[in-house]
């Protein structure tokens, strides 16, 4: 996807947001209540599309067009290079998400968090929090992969707390009466039992509901935070033999058929 056509899926989103907010204020209204679909309505959407939603945004784009032939990867890959080569469809969310982080004063462990939270979305979007963190689970803290993990199931939850509320986007992309299946509502409750539930939960904080398709972050401010918590393997990622050197080989060779 250009950067033009994903702006304009950006912008899809917070339309539909925008829908979403008018709609619940306006909740007696039928007109506007109609525009959120209910999870019925969503399930009738799957056999509409060439694709499955979980599919990764590197392998299906989601304008229908073709897709691009894709920029070399230098021979010793950094995180970096997987920002500026690969992460094409995430980075700039992730970039504001850890913008936002580092405006918020959170702890630099959160910022990265934040920083790599939904990148693995560019290959596989279902259940993205516990394949986010088995990605990244070699090069960085145990405490890092947990938010990682877990940001995934506390989005469901709202934590009044620490002012999290539950997305109005989620109506929008689950249906209005979605309830999610048992197995995230049990991981929810064990992990607000955990030690590390806050670091989680700080991700969803520091989430975006509302993408600007128009704020552009630069990752300069988070390359020194890289540098004390991102163990960056010298051969380069998808070159250092790790249980997870595949996952980066796929990101960089998406073109590769088998
Ligand atoms: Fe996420
Ligand atoms: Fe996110």
């Amino acid at each position: 996807m250009d950067s033009e056509a994903r702006a304009d899926a950006l912008e899809e989103h917070m339309m539909a947001q925008l829908n979403t907010a008018i709609a619940r204020k306006q909740g007696n209204d039928p007109k506007v209540a109609a525009q959120v679909p209910t999870a019925a309505d969503i399930e009738k959407q799957i056999e509409t599309r060439p694709y499955r939603q979980g599919a990764g945004f590197l392998f299906v784009p989601r304008k229908g067009e073709n897709v691009k032939r894709l920029s070399p990867m230098p021979p010793n890959p950094t995180l970096i290079d997987f920002f500026s080569l690969r992460f094409t469809e995430t980075s700039n969310h992730v970039l504001q998400s850890a913008n936002l982080a580092l405006k918020n004063g959170m702890s630099e462990e959160i910022i990265l968090a934040c920083l790599l939270h939904d990148v693995v979305q560019e290959i596989m979007r279902t259940d993205h929090g516990w394949w986010g963190a088995q990605l990244f689970e070699p090069y960085i803290s145990e405490k890092v992969a947990f938010a990682i993990r877990y940001h995934q199931a506390l989005r469901y939850f709202p934590d009044p707390a620490v002012g999290y509320e539950y997305p109005d986007l989620y109506r929008v992309m689950f249906g209005s009466d979605y309830v999610p299946p048992p197995y995230i509502e049990a991981t929810y409750q064990s992990v607000r039992k955990h030690k590390w539930y806050m670091e989680a939960r700080l991700v969803t904080v520091n989430d975006l509901y509302a993408f600007d398709p128009n704020a552009v972050v630069p990752i300069d401010p988070f390359i020194e935070i890289i540098g004390r918590h991102f163990k960056q393997p010298k051969e380069g990622l998808g070159n250092d033999n790790s249980s997870v050197a595949h996952m980066w080989r796929t990101i960089a060779r998406p073109d590769q058929p088998l």
